[in-house]
């Protein structure tokens, strides 16, 4: 029997996303970032995003189907993101969805976007559950148990900010570009990790929990001070700034990664996911913390968000016989 073919559609940030899936093969994958918009404001605009969401999303499966070679009426199953994140971006993709599965019959499922990015590695790589995952994104920074494509143990995770919110923030500090994670890592590239040497918080606790947000201030401080002995900041100095920034980062995720995998032996498998995992650096560490254990990374355009990874969270919920019907509700707030 072949793979139902179904549609993905995500727009829970700041991306509208739109792809088709039969199995493990992406047959079309489409993103529509937004950040040109949210750029003047430092950071994603809550109402912006949903009208932009709102005017792309059903262009965006239009060109997803297009590039698929299919039509709707070919679709199996429509796969939306049903939460968490900002709600007015959620609710225009499951109204979207909703209408198109009232309008074809064809099955809706809401899917966790925390589920879509925990999964990628299943859609990339042979990996068998349970595996250990650590997911790290704008949003979220939380280690899980994956035991099955509804079933996660979440083992710790930040206490405060996610990393990638430090990335931005850093890059807003030193007056990098949005989004900030790429800016710093190229700029971290040159740079000196040595020079300042930033706090790695909770990393003497015992446990898998984590802080970002002290590393902001120190971040801040030690560009104050900089500032303040010479009257500006140079190329040299952005470029070590980022990379004790990255550093700290690296450190304090490949410490809390090392414990993770200690609370969850017979793991088949280490995966990362979410937009930070697409750092070359962190990814390297990582890496190395696996050890033999095999170390799943998926690309980077399947690391941030996209929705190939809601089309096949929801082919694997549709393979349990999971659908929900017209009345699922679009949620803010959806833990794993
Ligand atoms: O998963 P994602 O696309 O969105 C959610 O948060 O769900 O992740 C976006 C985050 C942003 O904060 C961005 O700065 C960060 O991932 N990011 C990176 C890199 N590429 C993206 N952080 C560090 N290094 C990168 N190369
Ligand atoms: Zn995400």
């Amino acid at each position: 029997m072949t793979d139902p073919l179904v549609l993905g559609v995500e727009s829970s940030c700041d991306d509208t996303a739109a792809a088709v899936l039969r199995g493990r093969s992406i047959l079309s994958s489409v993103v529509e970032g937004q950040s040109d918009l949210h750029a003047p404001y430092g950071g994603v605009v809550p109402e912006i995003a949903a009208r932009a969401h709102a005017e792309k999303v059903d262009l965006c499966i239009e060109a997803a189907l297009a590039g698929a070679g299919v039509t709707l009426a070919e679709i199996d199953a429509i796969a939306v993101t049903a939460g968490p994140g900002l709600i007015g971006g959620v609710l225009a993709g499951v109204m979207t969805a909703k209408a198109l599965s009232a309008a074809t019959g064809k099955p809706l499922i809401g899917v966790n976007h925390l589920a879509g990015h925990a999964l990628t590695p299943r859609l990339t790589d042979d990996v068998a559950f349970p595996y250990l995952l650590l997911l790290v994104s704008g949003g979220h920074c939380q280690f899980l148990r994956v035991d099955g494509p509804d079933r996660f143990v979440r083992l710790g995770g930040t206490i405060d900010d996610a990393p990638g919110e430090a990335f931005d923030k850093t890059a807003r500090l030193l007056a990098l570009p949005q989004p900030g994670g790429p800016n710093v890592e190229r700029a971290a590239a040159s740079g000196d990790a040595a020079r300042f040497v930033l706090p790695r918080p909770l990393l003497d606790r015992a446990g898998c929990d984590m802080s970002f947000s002290g590393l902001k201030t120190a971040l801040l401080r030690a560009r104050d001070t900089v500032i303040a002995g010479k009257g500006g900041i140079t190329e040299r100095d952005r470029s070590d700034l980022c990379a004790g920034f990255q550093a700290a980062v690296t450190d304090i995720l490949a410490e809390k990664s090392r414990r993770a995998l200690a609370l969850c032996p017979g793991v088949t498998a280490f995966a990362v996911a979410g937009g930070v995992a697409a750092n070359r650096r962190i990814r390297a560490a990582l890496e190395e913390v696996a050890g033999t254990l095999p170390f799943v990374a998926p690309p980077l355009a399947l690391c941030t968000d996209n929705a190939a990874m809601i089309a096949y969270a929801g082919a694997e919920r549709l393979k349990l016989g999971q659908t929900d019907g017209l009345e699922l509700p679009a949620r803010p707030r959806w833990p794993l």
